[in-house]
């Protein structure tokens, strides 16, 4: 799903160079769920948002899907964004004015698929709203619906277009402990469904969702081991 080889990822501010991905090797297979850890500034969210095909690499190679998307455009980037990736955000970054359903269809409307009626893409959306299990908020807005809830019309949006990895930098971020945990139940539901998720986070409970954890430290791999591994190897430390 994805192969990524000799990332390098360097910022230029000003006359400084920031070297934020120093060389990383990376491998994730289809229908894993894997955690992304590591201290503030260590390239968690750089490397997310290469894998998610928001930026592109200074140098290195990365595959995904069978896809070489390194040396892509930023048109052709973005068409294979909108294909292939689902974002979740800390922040939910919805839309204030729309309803929760409105909030979902929305990457339909900007989509390829131009030729959904409208009846079509309602259905589909609230398809998705039935898999975060959040049917019976459908027409409240934002400021209307708890943080989860909120949380989970995102994850809504994100799973819509069925993208071959959903994406997630610090989904509970936002969330009390309690609210953490459902969300999480419904990133294991969908991985249970198939879905390859890939999820930032600080909190070892969180991580502990997932199969594997992927620890960066300094714009490269410290760690990457099965979660059992890495449960074990801090209980030592
Ligand atoms: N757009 C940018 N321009 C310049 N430097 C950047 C930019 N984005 C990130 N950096 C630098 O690259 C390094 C990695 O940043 P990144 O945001 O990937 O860290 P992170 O692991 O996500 O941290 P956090 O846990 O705080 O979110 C940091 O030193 C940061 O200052
Ligand atoms: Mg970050």
């Amino acid at each position: 799903m994805i192969r990524i080889k000799g990332l390098r990822k360097v910022y230029r501010v000003g006359e400084e160079q920031i070297h934020a991905l120093r060389g990383l090797d990376l491998q994730i297979g289809s229908n894993e769920m894997v955690a992304v850890m590591g201290v503030s500034g260590s390239g968690k969210s750089t490397l997310m948002n290469i894998i998610g095909c928001l930026d592109r690499p200074s140098a290195g190679s990365y595959e995904l899907d069978s896809k070489s998307v390194a040396k892509m455009t930023a048109n052709q980037l973005a068409l294979v964004r909108n294909e292939k990736v689902g974002f979740v955000f800390q922040s939910f970054e919805l839309l204030a004015r729309q309803t929760a359903l409105e909030n979902v269809e929305l990457p339909l409307i900007y989509s390829l698929e131009r030729g959904l009626t409208s009846a079509e893409r309602r259905r589909r959306a609230l398809e998705a709203l039935d898999r975060v299990r959040l049917t019976d908020r459908v027409t409240h807005r934002p400021n209307q619906l708890s943080g989860g809830q909120r949380q989970r019309v995102a994850i809504a949006r994100a799973i819509l277009n069925r993208p071959a990895i959903l994406m997630a930098d610090e989904p509970t971020g936002n969330l009390d402990s309690v609210t953490s945990h459902e969300i999480m139940e419904i990133f294991r539901k969908l991985h249970q469904d198939g879905q390859t998720v890939l999820i930032v986070t600080h909190e070892n409970d969180i991580a502990a969702y997932c199969q594997r954890v992927v620890r960066l430290k300094d714009g490269q791999i410290l760690s990457d081991l099965s979660i059992a591994e890495d449960t074990a190897g801090r209980a030592v430390r």
